[in-house]
């Protein structure tokens, strides 16, 4: 038998095929599957799925099983072809990314990868090795649901992020869970672009912040092994599907979740969910507008709580926290936690917390 050996974006959509995460599939798509997604965000047989699972290859012929091997190296299992195909590499950026842009980078991952697309069940003897970091927290659904139903949890909010855990997103997760019984925070730990924070980086800011600020009988850190895609509103749509495998009853959707630069609008994320008919996803979106500190009520709020103009807010660009971090300064505590900036400006600076 032949081997092929997946690229990291592939490795982890193996890793998520074969744990159930990516439910009700069962190997990469065909062009059915990916003509109705790109055209309708469904599957072929109706059901809702936004983003195209597939594997690009210009190896393997119709009926031929190939190995697969991970780009870590481990032996993973099996792809029995069923269909190679060419996939409209325009179309699908269009629909699914809603630019052809080059410059984005979901788009040229899959640009770089090619539309020679091979199409099949897998079958997995092993998962993906994943970093010392990561891998104390790579909870399977089926291992989540059983750990939700253990605590008791009949509702369960989850939470993707890409990020380090700010103020802002504190905020919203503590609201989440205000109606709900647990929070589950699933960070994506797959492939992520050059200027996002790492994953190790960010499991220990994770910790710090669980510590100290979250009550630990009401969260679950699991991490979700997958890789972003920037593809913005069908992204919450995946995001919010992909949780609902792991268990989740609720899924956050705050301002430009999964956006990258100015691609999509602050609240497109949010709005794709009403495409969906009531209960049709089978896991609630809680939509949160743009949290930040406000210094009137010297709170976390949103212009839906809080009477403050622009200049009551506390504000801080992405550009400014890694200025600051760079230069071993800790943002404003209305921003960050201290503990979670000083694992930050150890990461960026190469030296510990300041004084
Ligand atoms: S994302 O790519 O995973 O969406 P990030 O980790 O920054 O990026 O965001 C995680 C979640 O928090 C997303 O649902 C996002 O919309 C939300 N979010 C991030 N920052 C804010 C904010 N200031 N106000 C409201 N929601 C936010």
């Amino acid at each position: 038998m032949s081997t092929l050996e997946l690229s990291a974006r592939q490795t982890a959509d193996f890793e998520l095929l074969a744990n159930g995460g990516f439910k009700p599939l069962e190997g990469f798509q065909g062009s059915a599957d990916w003509q109705a997604i790109c055209d309708s965000m469904r599957l072929a047989d109706g059901s809702p799925w936004p983003i195209p699972v597939t594997l690009a290859t210009d190896r393997g012929e119709v009926g031929e099983t190939l190995s697969l091997v991970g780009s870590e190296g481990t032996r993973l299992g099996t792809i029995t072809i069923e269909e190679v195909y060419e996939r409209d590499l325009q179309h699908e950026a269009q629909q699914v990314y809603r630019t052809t842009d080059g410059q984005h980078p979901g788009v040229a991952a899959m640009l770089r990868e090619g539309s020679r697309t091979i199409a099949g069940p897998i079958s997995a003897d092993a998962l993906p090795s994943h970093i010392d970091a990561v891998a104390p927290y790579l909870l399977s659904p089926a291992d989540t649901r059983a750990k939700f139903a253990e605590l008791g949890w009949k509702t369960v909010v989850g939470f993707q992020t890409r990020n380090p855990i700010h103020r802002a997103h504190e905020y919203i997760t503590k609201a989440a869970l205000e109606i709900v019984d647990g929070l589950f925070i699933h960070p994506i730990v797959g492939e992520t672009k050059d200027d996002d924070i790492p994953a190790d980086t960010r499991m220990r800011c994770y910790e710090v912040l669980l510590e100290r600020y979250y009550p630990p009988d009401r969260v679950l850190l699991g991490v979700n092994p997958s890789a972003m895609r920037y593809a913005g509103p069908r992204e919450a749509i995946f995001h919010a599907l992909v949780r609902k495998n792991y268990g989740c009853t609720h899924f956050i959707v705050g301002r430009d979740h999964a956006g990258v630069g100015s691609y999509y609008g602050t609240f497109d994320a949010q709005v794709i969910f009403d495409e969906f008919e009531p209960g049709e996803l089978g896991i609630e979106p809680l939509k949160f507008e743009h949290s930040f500190w406000c210094n009137i009520t010297k709170g976390m709020a949103t212009a839906k709580t809080s009477p403050s103009g622009p200049e009551d807010r506390v504000f801080l660009s992405g550009t400014k926290v890694r200025e600051m971090l760079g230069r071993g300064e800790r943002p404003p505590e209305e921003f960050s936690r201290p503990e979670v900036a000083d694992v930050l400006i150890e990461a960026y600076t190469g030296s510990g917390a300041p004084a």
